[in-house]
């Protein structure tokens, strides 16, 4: 039977570094409450012509390196982001043609800042169905380029960068992905978006003016959605892999803030030193926070082979989901 796990991993941020000490030049805003309110000293910005496609494919490359395969090996590529390059082509076929991929099938996922997860539990379903044999997961993301500089409820939180995994047949059900859960409740959508720039509220200059095309966000309701689905996501997703919380080694959640994962674990006594976090160089990268935290933990050596590793994500959607796996490499 064929199953599904993670080959290869990598990762790729944007050099340029913006501290919050610089945004207390931009915006009414200070080091310590943003410190103190999500977790975030500093966050990555691409550079002015740099999209997400450009970040995909650096991250793409040393996941494909470090699975050592060869683009063209790979059967399809899945590119979970908010930020696309343009409407269309997706940016999974942009990413195609860099990376010279030319057997592939490529799509991009919208799923906030869930994209990662629900990339991974689709490759996951076309693996396990025997459909392709690799298959490459980026998560992707220019969110300074949706941010609205002078709003500060919004604009200390996000940052750009991209986590890619390679994921295979591994044919071996004992490791591998083990289980993914996903789910939706898109009565919160207006919590969380980007009002204009698409076929509701097409680009005009009134909606320039009105600052339409950047995110807009209710920051409490969906700080309080976060904390309650990550426990409820992370006890289901366990469930379905046959396990129990105590089993597992490692979490990765979405990085989007210190206290959400703080409330969170705390509900579901995971001890801090078993969660990995990056937030505080990074900020929220959305489908990316994901992958790049994984590929941290893992080169960095907290994530061992044979270990269980959980990863929790949430956002625009509403949105959430999870997956279970036990490392391979
Ligand atoms: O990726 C998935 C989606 N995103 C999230 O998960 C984010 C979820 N939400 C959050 O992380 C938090 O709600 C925020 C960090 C966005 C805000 O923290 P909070 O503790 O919920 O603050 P708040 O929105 O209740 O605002 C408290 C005060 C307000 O002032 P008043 O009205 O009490 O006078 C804000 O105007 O803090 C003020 N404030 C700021 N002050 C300094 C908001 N942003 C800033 C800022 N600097 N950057």
């Amino acid at each position: 039977m064929p199953n599904a796990g993670i080959t290869g991993i990598g990762s790729y941020l944007p050099p340029r570094v913006l501290t919050n000490r610089d945004l207390e030049q931009v915006v009414d805003t200070s080091d310590e409450w943003i410190t103190t309110r999500t977790g975030i000293k500093e966050r990555r910005i691409a550079l002015e012509g740099q999209a997400a496609s450009d970040l995909a494919v650096k991250a793409a490359e040393k996941a494909l390196e470090d699975a050592q395969l060869d683009a063209k090996q790979i059967g399809l590529i899945i590119v979970a982001t908010v930020t696309p390059d343009m409407f269309f082509p997706a940016t999974a076929c942009l990413v195609q043609d860099k990376i010279g991929a030319t057997n592939a099938a490529a799509f991009d996922l919208e799923a906030g800042c869930s994209g990662f997860v629900y990339a991974l539990s689709v490759a996951t379903q076309f693996i396990n169905a025997g459909v392709y044999q690799n298959v490459l997961v980026i998560g992707a993301e220019t969110l300074s380029k949706i941010t609205d500089w002078s709003d500060r409820n919004t604009c200390v939180l996000f940052g750009d960068g991209a986590g890619a995994v390679v994921v295979s047949n591994i044919g071996d059900e004992n490791r591998g992905i083990l289980a993914n859960y996903l789910k939706a409740d898109g009565s919160g959508g207006e919590l969380l978006l980007v009002p204009a720039g698409g076929s509701r509220l097409p680009v005009t200059k009134d909606t320039v003016e009105k600052r339409l095309h950047y995110i807009n966000m209710n920051g409490s309701e969906v700080f309080k959605f976060a904390v309650k689905i990550m426990g409820c996501a992370a006890k289901n997703v366990v469930k379905l892999a046959g396990l129990k919380l105590s089993d597992v080694d490692y979490l990765i959640p979405h990085q989007a803030n210190r206290r959400i994962v703080d409330a969170a674990i705390k509900r579901l006594k995971l001890s801090p030193d078993r969660v990995y976090m990056n937030l505080d160089k990074y900020g929220n990268m959305s489908s990316a926070s994901i992958p790049v935290a994984l590929d941290e933990a893992v080169k960095k050596g907290f994530i061992k082979k044979g270990d269980t590793v959980l990863m929790v994500g949430f956002g625009a959607g509403l949105t959430w989901g999870a997956s279970v796996l036990r490392w391979i490499k």
